[in-house]
């Protein structure tokens, strides 16, 4: 059986969709925290079992008979996001897994500037010490992290955001194939595989060129100082941990850790991967049709 952890989010439910035309529902199980939100899933005869990253025995339970487990990495960051991993991880070896497979993320490293980099390089180095086959997934960076970026840009016409640096932006639907592909294919890759990207690396300056062509509105970039930025985000209520870890996404692009550009996403799903400007148009258009207009 391959198991998914995260099947209820974003890119964990899309893995299972692309899994489920490529293997019988019966060879699919999910663990997922609520199983109410996974009844479709069990409709359709996948194995739904309750685990929660913060209840071991649960995840013994949901993990039971796994030749392969796909590990989605937690929203969280730091010391607590790798303890839940942790926890999993744990939790696979003492349900007999055979092979790991973790979400990691393009420019994992313990000296990356960006926490989530380097709680993703100690989930990899836990995995390494488990003895087990293992793959990290090395997804480029989601472009739906781009358009929340975005979010105000898209009303006020102005990307007001600190200094970046380019950046491969990817798509999930993309990195979901491609994980369904490599699961289907055991033992494709041995640890982490190549950064699985899109094709172009883009900084803001020129996602505002990009989104005033998808809109047909003029697009500004401005500049806003790392301190500025922090204290905006405070004033509108974010905590101070959400402020400095999107900062520091800024600080490593900035030093260039999320720009390679590699053909391996291309290469598991038979085709280009969608481009920054194809995604930007269709989760605007989908979110508020009235304001969709074609390039
Ligand atoms: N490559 C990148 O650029 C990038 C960017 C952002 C995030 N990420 C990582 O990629 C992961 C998957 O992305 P996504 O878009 O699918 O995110 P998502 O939609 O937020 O999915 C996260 C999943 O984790 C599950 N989860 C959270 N806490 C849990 C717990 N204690 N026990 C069991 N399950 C738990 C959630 O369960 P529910 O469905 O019940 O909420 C959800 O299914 C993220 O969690 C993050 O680690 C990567």
């Amino acid at each position: 059986m391959i198991i998914v952890t995260g099947a209820t989010g974003k890119l964990g439910r899309r893995v299972v969709e692309r899994l489920l035309e490529r293997v019988p529902a019966d060879r699919v199980g999910v663990s997922v925290r609520d199983p109410r939100k996974a009844q479709d899933l069990a409709d359709r005869g996948v194995r739904v079992r309750q685990g929660s990253f913060d209840d071991p025995d649960s995840l013994v339970h949901a993990f039971e008979g796994a030749e392969q487990l796909l590990l989605v990495s937690l929203d969280r960051a730091g010391e607590e996001c790798v303890a839940g991993h942790r926890t999993a991880i744990d939790a696979a070896v003492k349900a007999g897994v055979g092979r790991i497979l973790y979400t990691s993320q393009m420019g994992a490293s313990h000296d990356s500037h960006f926490q989530s980099c380097r709680d993703h390089a100690r989930t990899e180095d836990l995995l390494r010490a488990t003895g087990l086959p293992w793959t990290a997934l090395r997804n480029g960076f989601y472009t739906s992290s781009a358009l929340q970026f975005l979010e105000a840009a898209r009303h006020t016409g102005d990307i007001a955001l600190p200094a970046d640096g380019p950046v491969t932006w990817t798509g999930h639907d993309d990195l979901a194939e491609a994980t369904a592909v490599i699961l289907t294919d055991e033992g494709r890759f041995e640890g982490p595989t190549p950064p699985l990207t899109g094709t172009a690396t883009l900084d803001f300056a020129t996602v505002a060129g990009i989104a005033a062509k998808v809109t047909g509105r003029p697009f500004t970039r401005t500049v806003v100082p790392d301190d500025a930025f922090r204290e905006q985000m405070l004033a509108h209520g974010a905590p101070e941990s959400l402020a400095d870890l999107l900062l520091s996404i800024f600080a490593a692009a900035r030093s260039g850790e999320f720009t390679a550009v590699d053909p391996t996403l291309a290469q598991l799903i038979g085709r280009e991967p969608a481009s920054f400007g194809a995604l930007l148009e269709r989760a605007w258009a989908e979110e508020s049709p009235a304001r969709g207009t074609a390039s």
